[in-house]
C-alpha cells in the first residue's frame, strides 16, 4: 500500500482502511482499455501542438500499447496495489519507458481523464446493449409473423375483455423495445461531447487542441464548459433511466410468460432448459427465470435512485462522491444486458398452446362488444345495444354458457332485432378480422405493421 501518500499522522491500520476506502482500482479497472485508448489521444494532441517531441509521442504511445497488450494477454495483472486505473497506467508507463512516462499526465486531471474513460466505455455499453433489444425484437418479430392468427384472450383489468392475437400481444411489447432503443440512442448522441482537455476544473494553461483529440475519439466535438464537463453525471442518470424503462419492460412481459405458464392458463409452456425444480415437490417445474428477471428490476430502479440521491447536494464542480457512479452503473449494465439475453432465449425456447389460447379465447364474453356492434350496425343506439347485451350475458351467466351457444329464439326474446347472422358476427375469427383498423389485431392489419417493423429492423 501507498501509505506514504497520506502522511505519518495515520497509524499504519487506519492508512489501510482509508486507503481501502478511498481506492477504486477493484471496480474502475473495467475501463483499462478506455483508460489507454484517451492517454494515447492525449499524448497525440500534446506533440501536434508542440507540448511533448515526436519522440516523446513515440517512447509514450509505444510504452501505452505495451501495458495494453501485456493486461490483455495476462502478463500484467492490475492489483490492488494501485489506488485506480489511472494510477496503474501512469505508475506502469513509468516503470516502462523512464521520465518521458511522467509527462502523460501534462495538461490533463484525473477529473477529465475519468470523466472520459467512462464515457468512452459508456458509449461501448450502450451499443452492446442496444445489439441485444436488436437481436430481441428480430426474435419478436419472427413470432408475431408465425402467430397472426393465434387467437387468445385480449385482457384488462386482468379480466377478458376482447379477442386478440398472440402475434397482436407480442407486437405491443415490440413497441416497447422499439422505443427503449431509441431512448439508448438519443443518449448516445447527447453524450457525445469530449471532455478531456477540462483539466480539475479550469482547463489548463496548456494550449490543447481540444476539437482534435474529441475527433480522435470518436465525439463529435469537445464540452462547452470545463466545470459542466468534470461533473457532468447526467448522461449515467438518463442511461439508468432508460435501462429501468427496458426492465420495467422486461418485467411486465415476464409477468404475463408467468401467468401464462400456471397451470390454470398453460397458454405457453417454458422449456425444460429454462426452467427449474423444486427440492421437495417432484411435479415441480418453476419459472424461475421470469421471475428473477422481475426481481432484479428492482436493482436497477435502485441504481437509478441511488445516483440521482448522489448527485442532489453536490456543489460545482468534481466531488469524490461521484466516484460512486461506477459500481453501480456497471452492476445495472450487466444485469440489463444478462436480463435481455436470458429473456430472449426463454421466450425463443417456449412452447405457445394455440389450442388453449383459442379456446380461453372463446370463454368470458369476449365477443360481448361484436354483439352490441350487431346491433348498431342494425339501426340499434349503442347505448340501447350495450344493454341489451348486458341482459342476454347475464342470461348466459345463469345457465353457464358462452354468448354462441343461446339459441336465436333466446336472442330474440330480449331484442327482436338479432337475426340468425348473429352466430357469424360473434364468432371468434370475425371478432379479430373485423378489427382492421391501423395497430388492430386483425391479420391485415397486423401484416402492415409487421411490414413496418421489418423495414424499422432493416434500417436500424
Ligand atoms: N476514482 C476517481 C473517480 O472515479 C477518479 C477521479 C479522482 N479525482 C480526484 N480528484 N480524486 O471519480
Amino acid at each position: 500500500f501507498m501509505a506514504q501518500l497520506w502522511g505519518g499522522r495515520f497509524t499504519r491500520e487506519t492508512d489501510e482502511l482509508v486507503y481501502r476506502f478511498n481506492a477504486s482500482v477493484t471496480f474502475d479497472k473495467k475501463f483499462y482499455r478506455q483508460d489507454i485508448q484517451g492517454s494515447m489521444a492525449h499524448v497525440k494532441m500534446l506533440a501536434k501542438q508542440g507540448i511533448l517531441t515526436e519522440q516523446e509521442k513515440e517512447q509514450i504511445l509505444e510504452g501505452l500499447q505495451g501495458i495494453l497488450t501485456d493486461v490483455e494477454n495476462g502478463k500484467l495483472q492490475i492489483t490492488e496495489k494501485y489506488e485506480d486505473i489511472h494510477s496503474f497506467v501512469e505508475a506502469n508507463l513509468i516503470e516502462r519507458i523512464g521520465d518521458a512516462g511522467k509527462k502523460l499526465h501534462t495538461g490533463r486531471s484525473r477529473n477529465d481523464q475519468v470523466a472520459l474513460d467512462m464515457k468512452l466505455y459508456i458509449r461501448d455499453e450502450i451499443a452492446e446493449i442496444d445489439g441485444l433489444l436488436k437481436t430481441l425484437l428480430t426474435k419478436l418479430l419472427a413470432m408475431m409473423e408465425e402467430h397472426t392468427e393465434t387467437y387468445m384472450p385480449g385482457f384488462t383489468h386482468l379480466q377478458k375483455a376482447q379477442p386478440v392475437t398472440f402475434a397482436h400481444h407480442l407486437g405491443a411489447y415490440f413497441e416497447m423495445f422499439k422505443r427503449d432503443r431509441q431512448r439508448l440512442s438519443d443518449i448516445a448522441k447527447r453524450m457525445n461531447l469530449c471532455p478531456l482537455g477540462s483539466g480539475a476544473l479550469a482547463g489548463t494553461t496548456y494550449p490543447l487542441d481540444r476539437d482534435y483529440t474529441a475527433e480522435l475519439l470518436g465525439f463529435d466535438g469537445a464540452t462547452l464548459n470545463s466545470m459542466d464537463s468534470v461533473s457532468d453525471r447526467d448522461y449515467l442518470i438518463e442511461l439508468l433511466a432508460a435501462m429501468s424503462t427496458i426492465m420495467m419492460h422486461l418485467s411486465r412481459f415476464c409477468e404475463e410468460i408467468i401467468i401464462w405458464n400456471t397451470n390454470e392458463y398453460r397458454f405457453v409452456e417454458l422449456d425444460d432448459a429454462y426452467s427449474t425444480g423444486s427440492s421437495i415437490m417432484p411435479q415441480k417445474k418453476n419459472p424461475d427465470i421470469a421471475e428473477l428477471i422481475r426481481g432484479k428490476t428492482g436493482r436497477v430502479y435502485g441504481a437509478l435512485t441511488a445516483l440521482l440521491t448522489t448527485m442532489k447536494g453536490l456543489p460545482l464542480a468534481y466531488n469524490k462522491d461521484m466516484q460512486e457512479d461506477k459500481e453501480l452503473t456497471f452492476d445495472a449494465i450487466d444485469t440489463v444486458k444478462g436480463c435481455i439475453a436470458l429473456f430472449t432465449g426463454m421466450i425463443s425456447t417456449m412452447k405457445v398452446n394455440k389450442g388453449r389460447m383459442e379456446e380461453s379465447a372463446k370463454q368470458g364474453f369476449t365477443n360481448a362488444t361484436d354483439a352490441a356492434d350487431y346491433l348498431v350496425n342494425h339501426g340499434v343506439p349503442f347505448r340501447d345495444a350495450h344493454g341489451i347485451v348486458g341482459r342476454l350475458v347475464l342470461a348466459c351467466i345463469e345457465k353457464g354458457i358462452a354468448l354462441d351457444e343461446l339459441s336465436l329464439e333466446e336472442y330474440r326474446e330480449i331484442s327482436p332485432v338479432f337475426e340468425e347472422d348473429i352466430y357469424e358476427a360473434i364468432s371468434l375469427k370475425t371478432c379479430v378480422e373485423k378489427r382492421q383498423t391501423a395497430g388492430a389485431p386483425s391479420q391485415k392489419a397486423m401484416l402492415q405493421a409487421i411490414a413496418k417493423e421489418r423495414a424499422y429492423l432493416e434500417e436500424n
